[in-house]
């Protein structure tokens, strides 16, 4: 029987499986630490949104807003490499994307590691454009750079 697939807002009983599929999308010295995701998931000015099909998460978006803006910022996307390139990502980005238009938010903003090209690619796919080359945005090395491209859409 055909599983029903849907992207619904994350509770606290879905930390546990967020916290898996951030360590198999990241190393560990890029991957948010568990502490991390907890703040982000639960504490946060945030949306967390995941993508489900029957009870499995398969993916996930973290959403950040900025207090007193109509800016919000995409903290990160994932998806488990099994379900990779079925369009999961792309959905994520376009219930979010809604979410925030709902919420009268004007402008999506993110970096990504210029060597992140896949996710780059998604982003350009998604209607971001890249503003600005960040040296150094990052701590560690991502493949073999610290730079980050700023990435932003405008919701109109
Ligand atoms: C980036 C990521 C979220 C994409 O998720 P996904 O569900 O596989 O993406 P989709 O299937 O929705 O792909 C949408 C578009 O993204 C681009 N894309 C996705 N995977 C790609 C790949 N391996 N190579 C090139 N382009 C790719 C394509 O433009 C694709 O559209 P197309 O299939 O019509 O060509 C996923 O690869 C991932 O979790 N990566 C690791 C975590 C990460 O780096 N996150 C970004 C942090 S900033």
């Amino acid at each position: 029987m055909q599983q029903t697939t849907r992207i619904r807002t994350a509770t606290p009983d879905d930390f546990e499986r967020i916290v898996e599929l951030e360590n198999l999308c990241f190393s560990k010295e890029h991957a948010y630490t568990r502490r991390q995701l907890h703040y982000l998931l639960i504490k946060a000015n945030s949306t967390v949104l995941v993508e489900t099909t029957g009870t499995l998460i398969r993916g996930f978006l973290i959403i950040l807003y900025r207090r007193g803006t109509t800016v919000a910022g995409i903290e990160t996307i994932n998806v488990d490499p099994t379900h990779r390139k079925k369009g999961i990502g792309l959905q994520l980005l376009s219930v979010a994307e809604e979410h925030l238009r709902k919420k009268g938010i004007q402008k999506i903003r993110l970096e990504v590691s210029i060597s992140n090209n896949v996710a780059i690619k998604l982003y350009e796919h998604a209607g971001f454009q890249k503003i600005m080359l960040l040296k150094k945005y990052y701590h560690y090395d991502h493949e073999d750079s610290r730079d980050a491209y700023r990435m932003v859409k405008e919701l109109h």
